[in-house]
């Protein structure tokens, strides 16, 4: 029996069978490549799930984590510690938020359920207690707590749960019409990806941000901006709302953050984070020490102009090869899509097929939607190692 063999068969006795799991054990990682427990190497252009943005085993994320690790592991929030307050200067600077101030916690859910929570108190501190309802979108993502899942418009992550929580609406995404009719007394808020991540990767239509921000200002609602996939310089931006000009009330932040360490965050205008004063919110591992000294470390070299760019180029550099594939096989391949490193590959059909392929030909990615082959490549990744993927990719439609 292979080790892969013998894991799988040990997993399958003890793990909830809540994952569609390949059949491979990763163990280990370096920069853009991961190996598995039989020693074969894959290209991972997923990254993690959009969550190792620096690679696998970053060096300086390593040092960082490794001096903590050393020094001081966990304090509850009752007391203060420096790496959250130096991640929060870094986030809160970036943000353009006015008075920006930031909470911790552990995952993009939780993120988004700050949210949720920040929008319905913020309503009531205001003396609008009868508006508690949030429009979000159909083909969205924003978590599986029972909140968060209900936020995401998506039947399927829904079913079975029921009764799911009041208060959430859903728009097409991309109508501002819809949302318009969609306005009431009761709304208190607009939950928005930039970019549809799991929705199959796609952008928000040019000026739709914008017009939800205006909405926002007219209605008295709170604009709110799910940057869990698209934050931390993914898109050539630190936040992905900064390419539209436009600045929310409140957004959260995930995946990337921590370079695969498990770190959620949400920040919020002060006007707005009044809402949530001392006892009304909380996390016992939030903004945790370690976490919190590795996302400094890698939001230094994840936002560093430079590297920005270089994500930038590098999409447009994939948007060619993707383009260029498109016209070689137009009966397989149907749309490119995506902004920076957050791209998506539409297939006529079969996209399940076509990843587990990739998967034997040593390249991993990931399924968004139902046509969709999704790529969040790491910024380490190289134009040549872009190029292979591609290839990969291509051989295996
Ligand atoms: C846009 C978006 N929001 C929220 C989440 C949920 O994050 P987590 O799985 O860390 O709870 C995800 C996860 O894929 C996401 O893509």
């Amino acid at each position: 029996m292979s080790r892969t063999d013998e894991v799988i068969a040990r997993a399958k006795q003890v793990l909830l069978l809540n994952y569609k799991q390949q059949p491979v054990v990763l163990v280990r990682g370096e920069g853009a490549y991961v190996w598995d427990a039989e020693g074969r190497r894959y290209l991972d252009l997923i990254a993690g799930i959009a969550t190792c943005a620096l690679g696998h085993c970053h060096p300086g994320v390593i040092a960082a984590a490794k001096q903590q690790l050393d020094t001081l592991w966990h304090v509850s929030n009752v007391f203060y510690s420096e790496p959250q307050i130096a991640l929060a200067e870094r986030l809160t600077k970036a943000s353009g938020l006015p008075g920006a101030r930031a909470f911790f916690c552990n995952s993009g859910a939780e993120a988004n359920e700050a949210l949720i929570k920040l929008a319905r108190r913020c309503q009531r501190e205001r003396g609008q207690k009868d508006r508690f309802e949030i429009i979000t979108f159909e083909g969205g993502f924003h978590g599986r707590t029972l909140a968060t899942v209900t936020a995401t418009a998506q039947p399927k992550y829904q079913q079975g749960f029921e009764p799911l929580p009041q208060g959430f609406v859903y728009a097409p995404y991309g109508d501002l019409d819809a949302v318009k009719r969609l306005l009431g007394p009761q709304t208190a808020a607009i939950l928005v990806e930039p970019i549809q991540g799991e929705g199959g990767v796609r952008p928000a239509p040019k000026g739709f941000l914008a017009g939800l921000q205006q909405l926002c200002a007219q209605h008295g609602l709170l604009l709110l901006l799910d940057e869990v996939q698209t934050g931390i310089g993914r898109t050539g931006k630190p936040f992905a709302f900064q390419h539209e000009g436009i600045t929310p009330d409140a957004f959260s932040l995930a995946k990337s953050l921590g370079n695969g360490l498990p770190i959620g965050a949400m920040v919020c205008s002060d006007e707005v984070g009044k809402a949530l004063p001392s006892g009304t919110h909380g996390s016992t591992f939030g903004g945790n020490p370690v976490t919190a000294t590795a996302a400094c470390a890698t939001w230094d070299l994840a936002t560093a102009p430079e590297t920005m760019k270089e994500n930038e180029a590098k999409g447009e550099h994939l948007r060619d090869l993707a383009e260029a594939l498109k016209a070689r096989r137009p009966e397989r391949v149907k749309d490119v899509r995506g902004r920076g490193l957050l791209f998506g590959i539409e297939v006529d059909t079969g996209a399940a097929d076509v990843l587990a392929r990739c998967r034997v030909n040593g390249l991993l990615a990931n399924l968004a939607g139902e046509k969709t082959v999704r790529f969040a490549p790491a910024y380490v990744t190289t134009r040549e190692q872009l190029g292979e993927g591609l290839a990969i990719f291509e051989r295996s439609l």
